[in-house]
C-alpha cells in the first residue's frame, strides 16, 4: 500500500485530531503517504483531499474538534453516493482507509468494503462509549469529565436555593455517561435506556430523599431514556408531586473541549495501530483497546453487539445515595 486516506465522520469528539495525528505520523513512519479527506463521507464523494505532511499535524494533539472536519452524510448511504466515492479515491490513488467515528461511520465503512473492496480500519471517535469491542471509546473520557465539571457547578446552585435538578446527558441510545456521571456525581438517581423507570419510579426515590431530609437533588437523565426527555419528565413528576425540578441539557457542552491525557493516549496508540493492522492486509475491523491490548473486532460486530453498561454501578449509586 502506498497512499491511504484518513477521515473522521459522525459527531465530533475530543481526541479525534490526536487520532489523526496518530494515522498521519504512524503512515508516514512507515513510508506510506497520507490524505487527508474533508467532512468524511462528504469530502469523499466530491474528491476533498488534502496531502498530508507531518507538519500537518502539528500543534493539535491537545485540540478539540477536528481538523479535517466532520459530517453526517445522507448521500453516502446510497450505493450511487458511494460509487462516487469510490471513483474519488481511485483517482487519487487512495489504496486503503482510516475511518475515525461511531457505528454510522462503520456501517458506511463497511459497505466500502463490502461493495467496492476498499480496505477499510475503523477507529472508535464517539463520546457515546457504545461500541463493542473497546473498552473505551476516544472522547469519552473528556465527555464524561466536561458533563463531571457542569454538574459539581450546577450542585452549588442545589445546594445553595435547595432544588431539585435534572440534568441531561449524550450517548443516543446509551446510557454509560449517565450512568458513569451520576456516580462520579454523587447523583441521586440516574435514569438511562437499559433501565426501565419512569416519573412515578422518579416520585418514590423523591420521597424517599426528602424523608430522609435532603433538600437538594440531582438526577441525571440520558437523553435516549425511554421514559422521555428531562423537560417532559419534569412536567410529568410536577403533576404527580407538586415538585419542581429545574432542568439543565448539557447537549454539545459535553463534544468540546481539548482531550484528556487518557483520550489523547488511546488515540495515539488506535491511529497507529489502524495504521498497521491496514498495512498487515487487514480489513472490515475496527481496532479498539480491551483490558490494555489493541484488539481487532469485525466492523458490524461493533454495532451488533451490545455493550454492556456495569449495572452493578445502578445499585451502588443506591447505597451511595442513602
Ligand atoms: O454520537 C455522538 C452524539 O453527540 C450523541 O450523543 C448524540 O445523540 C448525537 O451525537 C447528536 O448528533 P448531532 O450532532 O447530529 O446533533
Amino acid at each position: 500500500m502506498k497512499k491511504l486516506g484518513v477521515f473522521t465522520s459522525g459527531g465530533d469528539a475530543p481526541g479525534m485530531n490526536a487520532a489523526v495525528r496518530a494515522v498521519v505520523r504512524g503512515a508516514l513512519y512507515r513510508g506510506v503517504k497520507v490524505e487527508g479527506i474533508m467532512r468524511g463521507y462528504t469530502g469523499m464523494i466530491t474528491g476533498e483531499f488534502k496531502p498530508m505532511e507531518a507538519s500537518s499535524v502539528s500543534n493539535i494533539i491537545q485540540r478539540g474538534g477536528t481538523i479535517i472536519k466532520t459530517s453526517r452524510s445522507e448521500e453516502f448511504m446510497l450505493p450511487a453516493g458511494r460509487e462516487k466515492a469510490v471513483q474519488m479515491l481511485k483517482q487519487a490513488g487512495i489504496e486503503g482507509l482510516v475511518a475515525i467515528g461511531g457505528d454510522g461511520t462503520f456501517h458506511g465503512a463497511h459497505a466500502l468494503w463490502e461493495e467496492h473492496a476498499i480496505p477499510i480500519i475503523g477507529v472508535p471517535g464517539t463520546i457515546d462509549n457504545d461500541l463493542y469491542g473497546t473498552d473505551y471509546t476516544i472522547g469519552y473520557d473528556t465527555a464524561i469529565n466536561t458533563a463531571l465539571d457542569a454538574i459539581d457547578k450546577i450542585r452549588d446552585t442545589a445546594d445553595s436555593h435547595e432544588r431539585l435538578f435534572f440534568v441531561e446527558v449524550m450517548g443516543r441510545n446509551s446510557g454509560a455517561i449517565a450512568l458513569d456521571v451520576a456516580v462520579a456525581g454523587g447523583a441521586e438517581a440516574v435514569v438511562i435506556p437499559e433501565a426501565a423507570q419512569n416519573a412515578e419510579g422518579i416520585a418514590r426515590i423523591l420521597q424517599y430523599a426528602t424523608n430522609r431530609g435532603k433538600t437538594s437533588m440531582i438526577f441525571v437523565i440520558a437523553e435516549g431514556a425511554d421514559c422521555g426527555d428531562a423537560n417532559s419528565l419534569a412536567n410529568e413528576v410536577k403533576e404527580l408531586t407538586g415538585r419542581e425540578f429545574k432542568v439543565t441539557v448539557l447537549g454539545y457542552i459535553q463534544r468540546g473541549g481539548g482531550p484528556t491525557a487518557e483520550d489523547r493516549v488511546l488515540a495515539s496508540k488506535l491511529g497507529i495501530a489502524a495504521v498497521d493492522a491496514l498495512l498487515a492486509g487487514e480489513t472490515d475491523k475496527m481496532a479498539g483497546q480491551v483490558s490494555g491490548q489493541v484488539v481487532l473486532t469485525p466492523l458490524p460486530l461493533t454495532w451488533q453487539k451490545r455493550k454492556p453498561l456495569d449495572m452493578s454501578l445502578l445499585e451502588m449509586l443506591t447505597i451511595l445515595s442513602s
